[in-house]
């Protein structure tokens, strides 16, 4: 029977185990370039035994970061330093993804830490903000430019340019983030949609901009490499986006390529009312997985090693992403390995804490013993 520790194999990528790293902001890039925090912080989740690590959302331009602190990948520059952290999380024999992003209406915010809420003004160091319609997210953000045609095909081109980046620096595995009331959730739902034009009204046009860069994506994104998509299951609001309009999403997008569905909820209206809790948003990628035949992924509140490993056994997600708990604890994964009772390969360096006939990832180093 499948289990959290049976590896996963999508097109040519082979995950060793169904944990992986959910995608977390930093905040601790600088022009959208990577710092030492990014090694170290993905780099510790890669030697904890994660089979994926998904980077933070990644901008496809400046104007789709969320925070002036956010990752980005609109540059050949940000290649290199990128691909230094995928090369470390390729030798602890875990798999690196990358997850694209646009923040729409989102943008130009402060990190959470900084305290301040609402858009950043220009001289604060953001930015002006645009969506599909002039509909600000709440109160205190800034009121959203409403995309022309042009400015839609600029930001199909950067998601383009940005897949065919994370490919030069070795990702193995790119995400489309379509969730959590950022760009292309903003298109998805009518209660941030109004358009008139093609990309709005219908839900054949609300959807039409993710399935236009899902499939532009997948035309340079190489055969034998997965494609993720990451939504919300719903807006939990009357008259937005919800199940019923993912599972025809879900179904489309299966027919042009995509291979895994992340599923989350929430994001696009700060007045939702969630009912947070244990594995609260399973039951999303249950039903999906169910009822399109498209492998899927599980995120929120997951915390025990049981509770993931059920969770695969029982044919709820074929991947369980943990977002917070790898933030308290990034050897989770080989804790949980050993509360399973799974041999799973630790760090050579660490092998002398291992658990006895524990495998190790590298061979071993040439320091002796002391
Ligand atoms: C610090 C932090 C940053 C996050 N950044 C992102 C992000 O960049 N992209 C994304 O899709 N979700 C992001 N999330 C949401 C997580 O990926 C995850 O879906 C959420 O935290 C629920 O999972 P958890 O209960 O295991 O933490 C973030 C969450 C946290 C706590």
């Amino acid at each position: 029977m499948t289990h959290l520790f049976a590896p996963l194999t999508l097109r040519g990528v082979t995950l060793p185990n169904r944990i992986a790293v959910s995608p977390m902001c930093q905040y601790s890039g600088e022009n959208g370039h990577v710092s030492d925090w990014h090694l170290i912080h993905y780099g510790a989740r890669a030697a904890g035994g994660a089979g994926l690590i998904l980077t933070e959302a990644t901008a496809v331009t400046p104007q789709g970061r969320i925070s002036p602190k956010d990752l980005g990948i609109w540059d050949d520059a940000h290649i290199e330093p990128l691909a230094r952290i995928v090369r470390f999380i390729d030798q602890q024999g875990s798999v690196a993804g990358i997850q694209l992003a646009h923040a729409g209406r989102k943008a130009s915010v402060a990190a959470p830490h900084e305290n301040r809420p609402g858009t950043l003004g220009e001289t604060e160091g953001g930015w002006p903000v645009v969506a599909p319609s002039a509909i600000p997210f709440d109160g205190g953000c800034a009121l959203p430019c409403a995309l022309s045609q042009e400015g839609i095909d600029d930001i199909i081109a950067a998601f383009v340019q940005a897949a065919r980046r994370a490919l030069l620096a070795g990702f193995r595995i790119a995400e489309v983030h379509a969730a959590h009331g950022y760009l292309l959730h903003q298109f998805l739902s009518p209660l941030s949609n109004q358009r008139t034009d093609r990309y709005g009204g219908s839900f054949e046009n609300r959807t039409r901009l993710l399935r236009d860069i899902v499939s532009a994506v997948r035309e340079v994104w190489p055969e034998h490499l997965p494609l993720f998509v990451r939504i919300s299951a719903t807006d939990w609001a009357d008259g937005g986006w919800d199940l019923a309009q993912s599972l025809e999403l879900v179904h489309g997008l299966k027919s042009l390529g995509v291979d895994l569905i992340d599923c989350s909820s929430g994001g696009n209206l700060a007045s939702a009312k969630i009912p947070l809790g244990s594995g609260y948003q399973t039951a999303f990628s249950d039903k999906i997985r169910r009822e399109t035949g498209l492998a899927t992924g599980t995120v929120g509140m997951i915390t025990s090693p049981a509770q993931a490993d059920h969770i695969v056994r029982s044919g709820q997600a074929d991947l369980v992403l943990l977002g917070r708990e790898l933030l308290r604890d990034p050897h989770w994964p080989l804790r949980a390995a050993r509360e399973l009772g799974h041999l799973t390969p630790w760090p050579a360096q660490y092998t002398r804490a291992a658990p006895a006939n524990t495998p190790a990832h590298l061979p071993a180093t040439p320091y002796g013993t002391f």
